[in-house]
């Protein structure tokens, strides 16, 4: 028996690659810094309910801010598609993808979006790494926001362009910088959040538009988290009146309008160049037929539900004040813990309680800012955002302040 297990150990040793070596080591590594990652079973269901090892919970966790992902519309549309065209979109747009679903998804963006045209890509981040690199290459510049998201930095990555980042939301940092490096480089863009995704406010739009045409830089906002709530469900640039002049209007049909898929709102000749340069566009399968009947279906409701698309910072609002936080301008509201383990152990307290928040540690977010991450939902119950204040200073969980 001994032997044999003994054997077994040799065997494994044995048949242990590089490979498997590095990735055990980098695992407990990160393990030991509380900075793994597991992936959790989660069922999630209408009303912003999930459930997790059997265990209801309510979902703080869920960017699904109008609980378009639930609503029968929506559903739908989503089987009337795949009834109609089929599962799958069988080959790129540039080759047989480009359904009339997507023709029409593009048409009703346009007409929201009030640009000329629009682009549509299977997903927010794939429209990131796609655009920025079509546009911008080794002699251009980039100049982008410290807490932009993942995707924006990877794009920038893939474009080789030189890159330089200015502090969160500060124009007179970007200025500054503008003025250093402007000249040396023949094009250059600035790319943004519209609302940051792990803090919740949102971007000086106007102030970046007015460096943008200024300095002749293209103003690229990423506005994922703005679409269907912010702007009477217009997006973030909405939120500001006049909207100010955003070239490159970006966004995800994933997270408010409950469905999948990515875009691409500007100028008909930035379109045109996009559609044929963009690598993310044309080396992948288009969305499949549900996605794309989904997305039709949820925007015809966020564009006519104005006070639906108002509900989610209302909600957060609810919060706000109940925490004694400032007020909120999206869905999104961060609390600040701090270390990774405090973060980590606020947000099982909080599950053991009933309530899904999850913790977001670095690199997502700064070193020593880990927290929790409240998203609002239109589907929240008042009951439910005063029970979770409750549980929150029963479990005195409190923000990380100057002093503490
Ligand atoms: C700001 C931002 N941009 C892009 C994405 C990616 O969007 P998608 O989930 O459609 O790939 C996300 C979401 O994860 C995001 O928060």
């Amino acid at each position: 028996m001994l032997k044999k297990s003994i054997l077994q150990l040799i065997l494994k040793w044995q048949t242990m690659t590089s490979l498997d070596e590095f990735a055990k080591n980098k695992l407990k590594s990160l393990e030991k810094h509380s900075l793994r990652r597991s992936l959790k079973i989660t069922k999630r269901e209408k009303g912003a309910k999930s459930l997790r090892a059997g265990k209801p919970l309510i979902s703080f966790s869920c960017n699904d801010y109008l609980g378009l992902t639930h609503h029968p519309e929506v559903i739908k549309a989503a089987g009337d598609a795949a009834l109609a065209y089929g599962a799958g979109a069988g080959a790129s747009q540039l080759i047989t993808g480009h359904s009339p679903l997507i023709k029409q998804l593009e048409k009703t963006m346009v007409e929201f979006k009030g640009t000329q045209s629009c682009a549509i890509f299977g997903s927010g981040y794939m429209a990131n790494i796609g655009i920025i690199p079509a546009l911008i290459g080794g002699d251009d510049v980039l100049f982008i926001d410290e807490y932009a998201h993942a995707c924006l930095w990877q794009a920038a990555v893939i474009s080789q362009a030189k890159t330089f980042s200015f502090r969160h939301n500060d124009t007179d940092h970007l200025k500054s910088l503008i003025l250093k490096h402007r000249s040396d480089y023949k094009h250059a863009m600035i790319l943004t959040d519209g609302i940051f995704s792990m803090d919740g406010d949102i971007a000086p739009l106007p102030e970046l538009s007015e460096l943008a045409e200024k300095y002749d830089l293209w103003l690229h906002c990423d506005d994922a988290h703005g679409l269907g709530v912010v702007g009477s469900g217009k997006g973030a640039a909405h939120h500001f009146s006049p909207a100010p002049n955003v070239h490159l209007q970006m966004g995800t049909f994933s997270k408010a309008a409950g469905s999948f898929g990515g875009y691409l709102c500007a100028s008909k000749d930035v379109i045109e160049l996009i559609k044929t340069r963009a690598r993310s566009l044309i080396f992948t399968t288009a969305l499949p037929p549900a996605s794309l009947g989904a997305s039709i279906a949820a925007l015809k409701i966020i564009m006519e539900d104005k006070d639906l698309c108002s509900l989610p910072v209302q909600k957060a609002n609810i919060f706000t004040k109940q925490m004694g936080l400032p007020p909120a301008v999206s869905p999104i509201v961060p609390l600040i813990i701090g270390s990774s383990d405090d973060a980590l152990a606020a947000s099982k307290a909080l599950e053991e309680s009933g309530f899904l928040v999850s913790a977001i540690r670095p690199p997502t977010v700064p070193k020593g800012t880990a927290r929790l991450r409240f998203a609002f939902s239109a589907d929240h119950k008042e009951e439910d955002i005063l029970e979770l204040c409750d549980a929150l200073k029963e479990l005195n969980i409190m923000p990380l302040t100057e002093s503490s």
